[in-house]
């Protein structure tokens, strides 16, 4: 649902009519006659290139992002650790099958994990025979995963758990609608007493035969006896490359085309305390060993399935470049003393001999036994999230950089002062940038970094979105502002190297942060009109900019890249525009440097990303109410006259005769040979 790609022969239809309705609605008391001009220069001498990695993605498990989001994994609380170490602990959000007299719940300390000790008790106390008899279905206990499994007819779910027992057992292990009601897939665990007399991995894999989004997992039995559960999962078998993610969740990344991936934080690596801080060491590791953790920003916790190694994993099947964020020993309320900060520095550099050391080194070999003998490509650290403001960053920072350098030289660190006002105080390779603002400042935000010092560290606007009311939960008027933003980012890209939207994911069933990328729940998802910005500028990491003047008093802002699709070797001019007012602009765009003969006809599209209001925004009913439409360029040539709707985002991709070489500064034009 809501990829970049939309079909295009749908998108002809929809564009028909929604042009239609968009321009009577529009229509009214704004055909005001406005016009302006754009000059393209699009000589090849006047172009600079895009640096390859600007735009990326930031992954943050927020929102739920991972847990009961990207990552498969469909049993929350799986280890039972949530309730913390002590026990009796709070089971949430399993829940018990059976009443007081046939059955008691509980937890002890009986795993045989040694990092998550919390095991689930069952006493169950009714029988098949004598007087007290259970009742059908069995008794037991239900997880119902993140608010909902979504099991799906014909699909493969691999079910791992390790029981015990004081006896035999049976125990029906079985996905079912959200009552029990209706078992969509089933099968039984039958073992002598002597099998589970210690802990016993099962594994079994159940094929749905009916789907239903808001299924659950059921442990139950008739069996009299006392029986352990720990560590008990459910994977989907159909994974993006088997590697555990979410396929579609995966693939609406994959089409924004990311050239980085930052991980796991935001505030999720710093902590409201540094002891519910992401650890790295304790996200790796055999799933069951993992002890989990609560992350107290976001107030959730998490079984840690998707950890340090997973992300690495991802960043590798999106084909793009990690960028890890680790804690540099500083949480929101308390910070270690630079002067006791060198353990903290320790795990820093074990995390990246985990990720590229040699598969013989101490954290190579884990990485190794893992799955993954060949190093990942890590070569950009950041040190800290938010924290240059307080007491030990600089501090810490300068131990980090000092020991990093040392140990690789060729790391790239990010440091979280911003350089683009004032020159820093410490070495770095780039500087993180956030904004998150109101959108008309957002707008005025895309000459940010027109006067920046280009001297110094590379700016990495690593956060940046609409938020507030302007943004409720996704608006077309945020995705504008970021568009012009981005457009901003796309001109200045000599010193801002490095872009991403946050948060990116929202599970709809916790929403911690508003608004986001892509929001989803267990069986739907859809793009915010940010995200569809974002698919705009898909295309633009490692292309060519080139120069643009707009003559015009009104709300709009441009850019043009000239760029090669790689699938067919066909080259593009794409020019961007904003139109951020509500008036319909007549734009005469004069495209210079290009022979008039070398812009085709046919293969020459627009695409408009605009709505009926500023403030409509999609969802699970109406997913593509604002979304981009893609029609073919009836005037495409090196001077246009077009229509900029009122409050749009329009690219005109123009395609080029390839084999029509320009001589800048000069008319002539020559064929060359394919
Ligand atoms: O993106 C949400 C949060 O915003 C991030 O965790 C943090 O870095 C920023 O404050």
């Amino acid at each position: 649902m809501g990829s970049c790609k939309v079909p295009y022969s749908v998108l002809l239809l929809y564009f028909v009519i929604g042009t239609f309705f968009v321009s009577q609605r529009f229509a009214i008391g704004v055909d005001t006659n406005i016009t302006a001009q754009l000059l393209v220069n699009a000589s090849d001498a006047a172009g600079r290139p895009i640096p390859d990695t600007l735009f990326g993605i930031f992954f943050e498990e927020i929102n739920h992002a991972g847990a009961g989001g990207l990552w498969a994994e469909l049993v929350s609380n799986r280890g039972f650790e949530a309730g913390g170490p002590n026990v009796p602990s709070n089971i949430d959000p399993w829940s018990i099958i059976g009443s007081e007299s046939s059955l008691i719940v509980s937890t002890d300390r009986s795993s045989l994990f040694e990092r998550n000790k919390v095991a689930l008790k069952m006493e169950v106390l009714c029988d098949s025979e004598g007087t007290n008899i259970c009742p059908v279905g069995g008794v037991g206990v239900y997880n119902p995963g993140f608010w909902g499994m979504n099991i799906q007819n014909g699909k493969t779910y691999k079910v791992v758990l390790y029981v015990r027992s004081s006896g035999a057992i049976n125990v029906s292990v079985s996905l079912t609608d959200s009552n029990g009601l209706q078992t969509l897939a089933t099968a039984n665990i039958i073992a002598s007493a002597s099998d589970v007399s210690d802990w016993m991995k099962v594994e079994v894999l159940l094929e749905a035969k009916a789907s239903n989004p808001k299924s659950r997992l059921q442990l139950t039995t008739t069996i009299a006896g006392v029986i352990w559960f720990d560590q008990v999962s459910v994977m989907p078998l159909d994974t993006y490359k088997g590697h555990g993610f979410r396929s579609d969740l995966v693939e609406m990344l994959t089409d924004l085309k990311p050239r980085f991936l930052r991980f796991p934080g935001g505030c999720f690596v710093e902590g409201e305390w540094l002891r519910n801080a992401f650890r790295w060491k304790a996200s790796i590791g055999p799933w069951e060993e993992r002890p989990g953790h609560f992350g107290d920003v976001w107030m959730y916790w998490t079984d840690d399935g998707l950890g340090y190694y997973e992300f690495l994993q991802l960043a590798e099947d999106l084909d793009t470049l990690p960028i890890w964020v680790f804690n540099n020993g500083v949480s929101h309320n308390d910070q270690v003393d630079t002067s006791s900060v060198m353990p903290f520095v320790q795990e820093a550099l074990d995390g990246i001999e985990f990720a590229r050391g040699d598969p013989n080194s101490t954290w190579g070999s884990i990485r190794a036994a893992m799955g993954h003998p060949e190093p990942f490509d890590l070569r950009y650290v950041a040190i800290g999230n938010e924290d240059c403001g307080k007491k030990n960053y600089r501090g810490n920072y300068l131990v980090f950089h000092s020991a990093i350098t040392q140990a690789y030289p060729d790391i790239k660190m990010i440091t979280n002062c911003d350089g683009s006002s004032q020159q820093l105080d410490h070495p770095a390779d780039f500087y993180d940038f956030h904004i998150y603002t109101s959108a008309n400042d957002l707008y005025s935000k895309a000459h940010r970094f027109d006067h920046t010092s280009r001297n110094g560290p590379k700016a990495f606007v690593s956060e940046y979105a609409v938020t507030g009311t302007d943004a409720g939960t996704g608006s077309l008027l945020a995705g504008l502002a970021e568009a012009a933003f981005l457009i901003g980012i796309e001109k200045n890209s000599d010193i801002v190297e490095m872009a991403s939207y946050a948060p990116l994911f929202v599970n709809a069933n916790d929403r911690r942060w508003n608004p986001d990328a892509i929001v989803f729940n267990s069986s739907q998802l859809y793009g915010t009109p940010s995200y569809w910005v974002q698919c705009f500028f898909r295309e633009s990491s490692g292309a060519t900019i080139l120069d643009t003047t707009l003559q015009t008093n009104t709300s709009l802002i441009a850019s043009a890249i000239t760029w090669q699709d790689s699938n067919d070797g066909n080259n593009y001019l794409r020019i961007k525009i904003v139109n951020f007012g509500g008036d319909k602009v007549n734009l005469t765009i004069d495209v210079g440097g290009l022979d008039p003969n070398s812009i085709q006809l046919s293969g020459s599209t627009k695409t408009v990303l605009t709505s009926g209001n500023l403030k409509d925004e999609n969802s699970f009913n109406q997913p593509k109410k604002v979304t981009p439409t893609k029609t073919l360029l009836e005037n495409a040539g090196t001077e246009m006259n077009v229509i900029l709707l009122p409050h749009s985002f329009t690219s005109f991709d123009l395609l080029k005769e390839s084999s029509i070489i320009r001589t800048t500064g000069t008319d002539s034009s020559s064929r060359a040979s394919f």
